[in-house]
């Protein structure tokens, strides 16, 4: 089925961006960057965050955009950061999450993806993926964000450095859930 309206990815975060626009035009979706920052909403629910995000871009371009929220949930930590990935990020960072699991070989997470899609008319559709893993024990060179700290499950390497990491992100996984939806709806 042919894509018959224009789409904006709302973001300000280029890495994900590319990503996103290199897996949905994989799956024939053409997407424009929308460039903007949300403020980041407060909730412990990612869904929450993820819906209300995609009503302030809507409310900002007046056009059709999908936005995406992501959580890297430790089971150790019991989920943290969970929905605060963003702020541990920009705060403790990869190194702070490290020594919060100092030795310990319970090192399980997941990393979850929200796609968030709005047109301003009908409801705010959700599309949800996770990916299991582990946390590294060090720091690895390369990618972006928490990619030098996560070894998705059946690799030996982070994010930042595994052959192909559209194969099997969190982001793949709920972009294909949403452009199979997507090109069905038009
Ligand atoms: P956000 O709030 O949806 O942007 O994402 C939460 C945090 O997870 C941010 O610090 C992102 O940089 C990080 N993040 C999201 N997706 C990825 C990824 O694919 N690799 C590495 N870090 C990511």
């Amino acid at each position: 089925m042919q894509q018959s309206s224009e789409l904006f990815f709302a973001s300000s975060n280029e890495h994900k961006f590319e990503e996103v626009q290199r897996i949905l035009s994989n799956l024939g979706v053409n997407i424009k960057l929308f460039k903007t920052t949300s403020e980041e909403i407060q909730s412990n629910s990612l869904n929450e965050i993820a819906k209300r995000k995609a009503i302030d871009a809507f409310t900002k371009i007046q056009k059709p955009i999908i936005i995406e929220d992501d959580g890297l949930f430790i089971n150790s930590l019991n989920g943290f950061p969970g929905p605060y990935s963003s702020y541990a990020y920009d705060t403790i960072g990869n190194k702070g999450i490290i020594q919060l699991l100092p030795n310990s070989e319970h090192r399980d997470a997941k990393f979850v993806a929200i796609i968030a899609y709005y047109n301003g008319i009908d409801e705010v559709k959700l599309f949800e993926s996770s990916i299991p893993g582990k946390i590294s024990k060090e720091i690895e060179k390369g990618g972006w964000g928490y990619d030098p700290i996560f070894i998705p499950d059946g690799e030996s390497k982070t994010y930042a450095n595994v052959l192909d990491k559209d194969k099997f992100s969190h982001r793949s996984a709920s972009l294909k859930k949403f452009s199979d939806w997507f090109m069905h709806k038009h």
